[in-house]
């Protein structure tokens, strides 16, 4: 249960597991206390004092107060030299903003926040403080939400200009974590294309370091994620603060060490590219962000991370549906199909156990590479020449669901649509534009256009019948400027583009509530908890190579469950990386994810559709416990030869234990990996040999995992009690 107090001064938000406490000091600031293991008091006293300052009773911030105060929401300008969360231009010029405390309100379970995905649920109670500054009438409302099932708080600022000047920010960030020494690793998720959330640990030094984008989404360099992490931090044990930010757009994470040894934790909106007006009365509300805490190392933040979005973030349609195993046409046909061709490898996925055939890019205008027609979302009638309609019927009948890929954003110079709106894409007048795959960018922050998109997507659906729809986006922001906002408003677009799409999504994922919508961009390029509230799972990576995958997929569950994630079976040799692995290491790297195919089935040699047939069968028999399970690290492919994963389900009977060796090294031990999340008292058999454990030693001592040769060997084991 979680619960709200104000008692001395301090307000107190705690569950069962976790704190976090805010001070409210003598003239209005508002300071950060606590957060982590849970604490029914303080004595803020003590805390000052470490911070060089006198008693609560005689605070002020006079010689350099708001320097050494952990602070709540803090701005840069009067006495605090740090990174702030907050800077806004006044009518004057000046930078400076002092905010200080008027009213708190503590409610049950916590609002919505307009125009933007945010956690949801009754299993919570919100705080809202509200803080004003003086100078310019500009107020904040900071919403601080615990979770009775979960250990997580989540913030967001609304800014509301209450003074008769217009203001405009700079920099408004989510989360703000002042905490009082530097004795943490940060770890960060970074990569590229084909190479998406690398793990990345270094310790913390004096200075600012952390991950931003200024690509226009959440990227494939980096992800709005950062954690914090005692030094002696294992997967298993230790503390670990995480913080992830509900936003697809630019973002910064940083954290940064100052001269008395504090740090500050910040995650939001890039302040890069980022200017917003207020006219008076006019509001702006920051997205969300979440903090995880944990004493069970990295593996106990993913698992809090994991909670959290099952239960208060993903589209709960779907949270708990067994997804269709699919199969996607791009790697199969690329841009080369007729209806002909297509029916008959869907023909062949059915065999092999499929229940889902996705028709991916190339379908439309006349789209035979990837030089024109995106936006103009009519079936090339060379490749269909009976439209969705028949297509979609005729895979219907084979037995199997109907699925398309649409990239709705986008808008090729070769289309009618840019023939007929070149003020839709994002341009700068003037300057000639950047194309990156000889496409341009859609201006998502424009209401016609999102229409058009609502329009095109809604009829594409109901022309083909389809129950899935794979929504892209395939290239960064260049020419940022909109023809439809005024001068001072263009520092908005990355942002209003950012609405303009959680807008759109809006209104589609509401009026179509049985389709399944899968994230895509380049990969997993906008892989972040903001589309996670409209797509409950996203395409993890255009690798498709099983040893990336473990490195790409053993990353993305630092912050992300393993159901979130589109992880498919491909052929060899890889088209990304050319490496040739067993089909039994593409399938235990695929079970990682929501499972699925990306290759031609009628290609396949007689043992591997065979192969294929009774990997269907058992990733509908494990579903439950892989996908809704409790998920376990077990061994890093950044650390070693070896990845191993797991989990477990909610009662503990069944498990999946996942172990893949990249290089096959003679005269070597076959691993011995030491489980997790088991019932120690329970007996445990191995389904594929037949042998019994119990819990305890399976956690205690391990499973001998007896690899065969070969690279990329990999087992996969089924535990039951
Ligand atoms: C992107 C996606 C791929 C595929 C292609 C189609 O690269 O990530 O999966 O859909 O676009 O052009």
């Amino acid at each position: 249960m979680s619960e709200i107090t104000f008692v001395n001064n301090l307000y107190i938000l705690r569950n069962d597991h976790i704190s976090y406490i805010l001070a409210v000091l003598p003239g209005g600031f508002l300071a950060h206390v606590h957060a982590g293991a849970r604490l029914d008091s303080v004595n803020m006293d003590n805390l000052l004092r470490h911070a060089g300052l006198p008693a609560a009773a005689d605070f002020t911030p006079k010689e350099g107060g708001l320097e050494w105060l952990p602070q709540a929401y803090p701005s840069f300008g009067l006495g605090d030299l740090r990174e702030g969360a907050l800077t806004v231009i006044a009518g004057d010029g000046t930078r400076a903003v002092d905010l200080r405390f008027v009213d708190a309100q503590v409610e049950d379970g916590k609002p919505a926040l307009p125009g933007l995905p945010a956690t949801f649920g009754d299993a919570c109670k919100t705080l809202t403080v509200r803080l004003r500054d003086a100078h310019t009438g500009l107020e904040a409302m900071l919403y601080f939400t615990i979770f009775d099932d979960c250990d997580a708080v989540t913030r967001s600022a609304r800014l509301v200009n209450a003074g008769d000047a217009p203001l405009t920010v700079t920099r408004a960030m989510s989360f703000c974590l002042d905490l009082p020494d530097h004795g943490y690793d940060l770890v960060t998720l970074s990569g590229g294309w084909a190479r998406e959330r690398a793990v990345v640990r270094r310790p913390l030094v004096p200075g600012e370091q952390g991950v931003s984008t200024r690509s226009g989404a959440s990227s494939l360099q980096t992800s709005p994620f950062l954690a914090l992490a005692r030094p002696e931090v294992t997967e298993h044990a230790g503390e670990v603060y995480g913080l992830s930010l509900l936003y697809s757009g630019n973002f910064a994470a940083t954290a940064s060490v100052y001269q008395h040894g504090g740090t500050r934790a910040l995650i939001g909106i890039n302040d890069r590219d980022f200017a917003w007006r207020l006219e008076p009365g006019e509001a702006f509300q920051t997205p969300e962000a979440a903090l995880v805490w944990s004493s069970e190392g990295l593996n106990g933040m993913s698992r809090a991370f994991h909670r959290l979005w099952n239960k208060h973030l993903l589209p709960q349609r779907w949270v708990n549906e067994r997804r269709p195993i699919l199969l996607n046409s791009w790697e199969a046909a690329y841009f080369d199909f007729d209806e002909e061709k297509l029916v008959s490898i869907a023909a062949a996925a059915k065999e092999a156990g499929a229940e889902l055939f996705v028709m991916d890019d190339g379908w439309f205008g006349h789209r035979d590479d990837d030089f024109s027609s995106l936006g103009d979302w009519v079936p090339d009638p060379k490749k269909l020449p009976a439209g969705l309609g028949r297509l979609g019927e005729r895979v219907r009948a084979l037995g199997l669901q109907f699925g398309i890929w649409m990239e709705p954003e986008m808008v090729s110079p070769d289309s009618d649509l840019y023939r007929a709106h070149p003020e839709w894409a994002m341009q700068i007048p003037g300057r000639e534009a950047v194309l990156g795959r000889h496409q341009l960018i859609l201006d998502m922050s424009r209401a016609d256009v999102q229409d058009f998109v609502i329009e095109s997507v809604s009829r594409t659906l109901r022309d083909s019948g389809a129950t899935y729809l794979k929504w892209d986006m395939n290239r960064n922001f260049s020419n940022i400027g909109s023809t439809a906002l005024p001068p001072e408003r263009q520092g908005e677009l990355p942002h209003r583009y950012i609405l303009g799409l959680y807008r759109t999504l809006d209104v589609l994922t509401k009026a179509f509530p049985d389709v399944l919508f899968e994230g895509c961009a380049s990969g997993g390029g906008r892989f972040d908890a903001g589309m996670l509230y409209y797509t409950p799972q996203i395409w993890c990576s255009d690798d498709t190579d099983a040893l990336c995958r473990c490195e790409i997929q053993y990353g993305t569950t630092l912050a992300f469950p393993p159901s979130t994630m589109g992880s498919h079976v491909s052929a060899v040799p890889n088209h990304q990386t050319a490496r040739v692995t067993p089909m039994q290491a593409r399938f235990a790297a695929a079970l990682g994810g929501q499972f699925g195919y990306e290759l031609d089935p009628r290609k396949l040699t007689d043992d591997d559709r065979a192969a294929m047939s009774a990997q269907t069968d058992y990733v509908r028999r494990t579903f439950e416990t892989r996908m809704n399970g409790d998920f376990y690290r077990l061994l890093s492919p950044f650390e070693g030869n070896d990845t191993a994963w797991m989990t477990v389900n909610a009662d503990r009977t069944e498990a999946v234990v996942t172990v893949i060796r990249s290089r096959s090294l003679p005269n070597t031990f076959p691993p011995l990996v030491r489980l997790a999340g088991l019932d120690p008292d329970a007996a445990y058999t191995v389904e594929e040999t037949g042998e019994r454990f119990t819990g305890r030693e399976l956690m205690a001592l391990g499973l001998c995992c007896p690899l065969p040769a070969g690279d990329a060997a990999s087992l996969v084991y089924t535990l039951k009690a």
